[in-house]
């Protein structure tokens, strides 16, 4: 298979080519585009959305379906208000927003290389004051302070507020966890860099709840885990690291977060968040409900309250990096070069397009019949139109691993040509060993990269 071309992300302006490439391909588009857009909101096209359902998949599987200690919810997005100030939320989950008094554009601070100066025209800048990040909205008919309900700002808070109702329903014993893929929403000063930073976005969270005594062992062992979870699915190692928290940094709950982070073009920057949450969210709750949130050790006959580790990604986050990491340029020929994703098999839009070489002499029926079998168990795609090559680059452009041709040698032999995406090598296959030969190779797939 060949290597992939490094990429010089930031001279080649790959985040501006991906915009493109997104919009030119069904990823991702503007949302309310004929209406000039809506700032930092996005929809995922049909291309996109099969690719954000994969990543989401592979999450679900990778945490919930796969094991037996970790089951799942789903929450609604509206909770009652007296949630958001158990935990915190309605006092802390604040950033500090400074305006410009010249060019009157807003800042966060804590993301500002200077804090006194506007980056934009470098007037004087306001004191900061703390802007909550939740969006607030009503719920009735009457809009008055009672009726006053948030958006969610993380899905974690239904995962807590129901530990008890899984945990004696599902008679889980810690450690054990609850998973949860839903949208949260953040009124971010500053959204951002495509589907990095949006004021609508989902999350992928699962709250880990262990004897409080095992804390350190759990959160050392889900940082090394998730890690793994976007090497299994794609990452270039050298463009993941960890980074610990200082304690500066810390959320208001956090005992210690470390961040998955990723290599983008703008340089490193969080990906997912791994935070020793201990004991906070369960106490508090419990003293705000009055409900008893402590589990009942029948060994040793004594109520505790778990610690909790929770490792926290975003799919758009995510759904991005693999965008990233996957985008290539590479010469093929003199003078011809292809945009290729390389997407791990697992989370590629398409997994296997088919064509008929000719569009006559019954090469589209066998075509066909391929695609309708290959279908019951991958998301496949039909196309004969154009020539054979630009078909190919087509589905380069995609992500597509595996292409299959029909041709007149299929009608004589019964065998198609396999071609594989990254090494563009071309195979003679029986259309009886179609099914165990591309199975094999989504199984046996290993990426390549040079830098
Ligand atoms: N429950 C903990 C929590 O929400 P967080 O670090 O604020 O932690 C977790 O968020 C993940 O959610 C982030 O690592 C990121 O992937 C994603 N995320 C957070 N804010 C986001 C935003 N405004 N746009 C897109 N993704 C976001």
């Amino acid at each position: 298979m060949a290597a992939r071309d490094k990429r010089k992300a930031d001279e080649n302006n790959i985040m501006g080519k991906i915009v493109s490439l997104s919009k030119r391909r069904g990823f991702v588009f503007q949302s309310s585009e004929i209406y000039d857009g809506l700032n930092s909101c996005w929809d995922y096209g049909p291309i996109g959305v099969e690719l954000k359902r994969n990543v989401k998949n592979a999450w679900w599987d990778y945490m919930i379906s796969r094991r037996n200690d970790i089951v799942g919810i789903d929450c609604s997005i509206l909770m009652s208000p007296k949630v958001w100030e158990a935990s915190g939320h309605l006092k802390n989950f604040t950033d500090p927003l400074v305006d410009c008094k010249e060019c009157k554009k807003r800042w966060r601070q804590d993301k500002l290389e200077d804090p006194t100066k506007c980056p934009d025209c470098g007037g004087e800048l306001t004191e900061a004051r703390q802007f909550n990040l939740m969006f607030k909205t009503f719920m009735g008919p009457v809009e008055d302070a009672g009726s006053v309900v948030y958006m969610r700002p993380e899905t974690a808070q239904g995962i807590f507020v129901n530990f008890k109702n899984v945990q004696t329903s599902s008679r889980m014993k810690p450690p054990f966890g609850i998973g949860q893929i839903g949208k949260s929403f953040r009124n971010e000063i500053t959204p951002g860099n495509f589907v990095f930073r949006t004021r609508e976005f989902e999350q992928m969270e699962m709250e880990f709840f262990v004897p409080p005594a095992e804390d350190e062992k759990w959160y050392k062992y889900w940082i090394e885990t998730r890690k793994q979870w976007y090497l299994q699915n794609g990452i270039n190692p050298n463009h993941l690291r960890i980074r610990e928290h200082e304690k500066s940094e810390l959320a208001h709950y956090a005992k210690a977060c470390s961040d998955v982070e990723f290599l983008y073009p703008w340089g490193w920057d969080e990906l997912e968040g791994i935070a020793n949450r201990t004991d906070f969210d369960l106490k508090t709750h419990q003293e705000h409900s009055g409900k008893d949130m402590t589990y009942f050790d029948e060994q040793t006959k004594e109520h505790y309250t778990p610690y909790v580790i929770e490792p926290a990604a975003g799919a758009d986050r995510a759904t991005l990096a693999f965008l990233l990491d996957a985008y290539d340029e590479e010469t093929v020929a003199e003078g011809d070069t292809r945009v290729v994703l390389h997407f791990h098999p697992n989370i590629a839009p398409i997994k296997v397009a088919i064509f008929p070489l000719m569009k006559k002499d019954g090469l589209p029926e066998i075509a066909h019949k391929i695609e309708e079998d290959l279908r019951e168990y991958w998301a496949t795609f039909y196309d004969e139109s154009g020539a054979i090559g630009r078909r190919y680059r087509r589905q380069d452009e995609i992500g597509t691993p595996f292409c299959i041709t029909v041709d007149y040698d299929t009608k004589e032999n019964n065998t198609v040509t396999l071609r594989y995406r990254d090494s563009m090598e071309q195979i003679r296959v029986n259309v009886d060993d179609l099914f165990e030969t591309i199975r094999k190779e989504i199984k046996n797939y290993k990426p390549s990269f040079k830098n």
